[in-house]
């Protein structure tokens, strides 16, 4: 294995009932005004907000509301949210939703702190981080991208026509309260694109060197199994808690950094679809999902033995009397083949 150091500071709160059990102990370290950050409003449906805003209200926080997040959060977005936590003295940021949210809350966090065009030094740039980010801390109602266990934003230029993201550890949400039963009520075709995109984040970590035997594969190979038997579970009987308390664990462990120690990483489907989206504005998972299948047809010859053993490990592909070419299309033709499960189940 390549060298390493590991570090990660969000603190979890995995399962049942987290908000009414953990949030106003988990916020009470961090001053008076909570700015309560969402997206476009499906925590008002399913009762989330009312949860979540009774434990704030519990902690003895004043709540400012920021509101209409969209999915492929805008760096316009951003200076918005700036601006409201500048003009209201806001102590935290809570964001409740999926990696739209916390991604936004994560870059307001950099921006209200500082006078810089953070978009400029830090996303455009590597700036160092040489100010204190707002704290914040997030309530998950979608998985797949994983961002509350890491540092990343995504943000989106629309100006600049760039969608691009960072990693800055300074932006780990504090903690993250991770309750499945938060995500029964995303609908399936989300649930589906979430699922690709945990798929994908261990997939990009796994091809990519180096490839001998490795510890952070072998788990890797564990994750993607699990996906791929939870994910169709969790369209067909949205209520499942194992299915979706699986996912939910799953789309963190792929992006809490212990499958990447040692690994290269370069992301490169995610380098791909980051850009369609600032184009088309496109589902980040529904995206990954159409441009897996055709990269890794198109690079699978110059790793053949690690496509191999992708087909035999992750899909369960015995391959008697297959070749190694027609292996490694099979483990990846098993990936339409998933899409294909999910649309009839849909
Ligand atoms: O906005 P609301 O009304 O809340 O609806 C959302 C949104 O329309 C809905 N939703 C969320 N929770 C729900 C729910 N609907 C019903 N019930 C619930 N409990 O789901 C829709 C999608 O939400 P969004 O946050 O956009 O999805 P996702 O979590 O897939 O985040 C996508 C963004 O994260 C970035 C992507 O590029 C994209 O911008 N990524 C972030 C990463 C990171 N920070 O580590 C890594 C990823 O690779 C990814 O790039
Ligand atoms: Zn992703």
């Amino acid at each position: 294995m390549n060298s390493f150091v590991y570090e990660n500071a969000t603190k979890i709160y995995f399962g049942r009932g987290g908000v009414r059990e953990h949030l106003a102990e988990a916020v009470q370290a961090f001053g008076k005004t909570v700015m309560l950050a969402y997206g476009g409003g499906s925590i008002k449906k399913n009762g989330i907000y009312g949860e979540v805003t009774e434990a704030l209200k519990a902690a003895g926080k004043e709540i400012v509301e920021f509101s209409g997040i969209m999915p492929n959060p805008t760096y316009r977005k951003v200076l918005e949210g700036k601006k409201m936590v500048q003009e209201n003295g806001v102590d935290f940021i809570l964001g409740v939703g999926g990696g739209s949210v916390m991604d936004c809350c994560k870059a307001i966090s950099m921006a209200a702190a500082t006078d810089k065009d953070v978009w400029k030094e830090y996303w455009i740039e590597r700036g160092n981080v040489d100010f204190e980010p707002v704290p914040v801390g997030v309530v998950v109602t979608v998985v797949g991208t994983g961002s509350e266990v890491n540092g990343e934003g995504v943000i989106t230029n629309e100006e600049e026509k760039i969608k691009t993201s960072r990693n800055y550890p300074r932006c780990n949400p504090r903690f993250a309260i991770l309750d499945p039963e938060y995500t029964y009520s995303v609908p399936p075709l989300q649930t589906a694109a979430g699922g690709f995109d945990m798929l994908s984040h261990v997939m990009e970590t796994y091809f990519s060197a180096p490839d001998g035997d490795n510890l952070s594969d072998a788990i890797s190979e564990a994750i993607m199994r699990s996906i791929i038997d939870n994910l169709p579970l969790a369209i067909e009987e949205p209520e499942n808690y194992e299915a979706r308390s699986n996912l939910m664990w799953a789309s963190s462990m792929a992006e809490i950094g212990i499958i990447k120690l040692g690994k290269r990483c370069d992301f490169e489907a995610h380098m791909i679809e980051h850009q369609m989206g600032a184009y088309t504005d496109c589902n980040h998972g529904m995206g990954l999902a159409v441009i897996h299948p055709a990269y890794y047809r198109r690079i699978c010859k110059d790793g053949l033995a690690k496509f191999v053993k992708f087909a035999k490990n992750v899909w369960g592909i015995p391959g008697e009397g297959m070749s190694d070419i027609q292996l490694a299309y099979a483990g990846i033709g098993f990936f339409p083949k998933l899409v294909d499960l999910i649309i009839i189940l849909i």
